[in-house]
């Protein structure tokens, strides 16, 4: 038997999630039907960071959701992991969930539990763990997102960027191998979800977590992104790597946009380095004179 080769181990490399010919249609009041995800087919490689964005009503949330199954498509299949979500028993699908953590605007927290009782919850409830694992766990996923300190705390007496900071750990405490982000800095100032951002990209670096946000705010596909899809009315119009942004010619309007600002985030770039390459110059030319200034003439 040969040994594949990189590049082959590379090309079999199966997707952490794969949606395949997903269809999600919801019965509105009126008796009508309403599409809010169409055959639409998605790989996201482990250890991406990707961004779903689109309008309000495009069906990000919804897609969102069926990675996990908190909606079930009403045809299509949802592997994540390699497993097929649609076809386990609902034990299975507990069991499989701890393997994809979920993170809200709204942050979700329970009011009456501490900090620790937050992120100790999913480890108490799938019950395979003692206490001195969970401790230990809990103190691991809070040094994550920086938030050592606020153990014995209350949510009530935390910043809203503390907040999701506490929802964050408590995704990751059960070690999933995907996390999926709904609007995480929509209720954040911009102060706020720049360090956020910096947290998620920084864990994501750290763990290797793969990471699904869906926005609506394009700086934050920008500044986290690696590869971004558009949806429009419940399809992928789009989809592109944001680092290859400035290269080519995108099909829809959010496309050209991630694009301008790529490019101006370059450019800006670009500036501020010649400024400060300028700024040497300038001040080795200044230096220069005085010093020659303060040699003795005669020496
Ligand atoms: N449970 C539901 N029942 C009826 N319609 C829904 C339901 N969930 C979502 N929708 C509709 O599906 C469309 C897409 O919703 P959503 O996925 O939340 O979009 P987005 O997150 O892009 O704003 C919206 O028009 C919304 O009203
Ligand atoms: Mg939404």
């Amino acid at each position: 038997m040969t040994h594949p080769t990189p590049d082959a181990a590379r090309d079999n490399a199966q997707p952490v999630i794969r949606l395949q010919s997903v269809q999600k249609s919801f019965a509105l009041p009126s008796g009508e039907v309403f599409d809010a995800v169409q055959s639409l087919s998605l790989d996201i490689q482990q250890g991406d960071v990707f961004g779903l964005i689109g309008k309000s009503g495009a069906g990000k949330s919804t897609l969102l959701r069926l990675i996990n199954l908190l909606e079930r498509p009403d045809a299509g299949k949802v592997f994540v992991g390699g497993r097929d979500l649609t076809t386990l028993s609902r034990r299975e699908l507990r069991d499989t969930r701890q393997n994809i953590g979920m993170i809200f605007q709204q942050f979700n927290l329970l009011q009456n539990a501490t900090v620790f009782g937050n992120v100790a919850f999913p480890l108490k409830i799938h019950g395979h763990h003692s206490k001195a694992e969970i401790d230990a766990r809990v103190r691991e996923c809070l040094a994550l997102v920086g938030l050592a300190e606020k153990i014995d705390t209350y949510p009530a007496q935390l910043s809203g960027g503390q907040k999701q900071r506490v929802a964050i750990a408590r995704a990751l405490a059960s070690r999933p191998q995907v996390l999926l982000c709904d609007e995480p800095t929509s209720a954040l100032d911009s102060e706020t979800t720049r360090s956020l951002l910096e947290t998620l990209r920084d864990i994501n670096q750290k763990i290797g977590v793969t990471i699904v946000i869906v926005t609506h705010e394009l700086s934050v596909v920008e500044v986290l992104c690696r590869n971004v899809a558009i949806l429009e009315k419940g399809r992928l119009v789009e989809q592109f790597a944001v680092e290859d942004a400035p290269k080519a010619e995108r099909k829809t309007a959010l496309g050209r946009e991630i694009d301008e600002l790529v490019r101006r985030r370059e450019r800006e770039s670009r500036e501020l380095r010649e400024l400060r390459e300028a700024g040497n110059g300038v001040a080795t030319l200044r230096v220069a004179p005085d010093l020659n200034a303060q040699e003795p003439a005669h020496v």
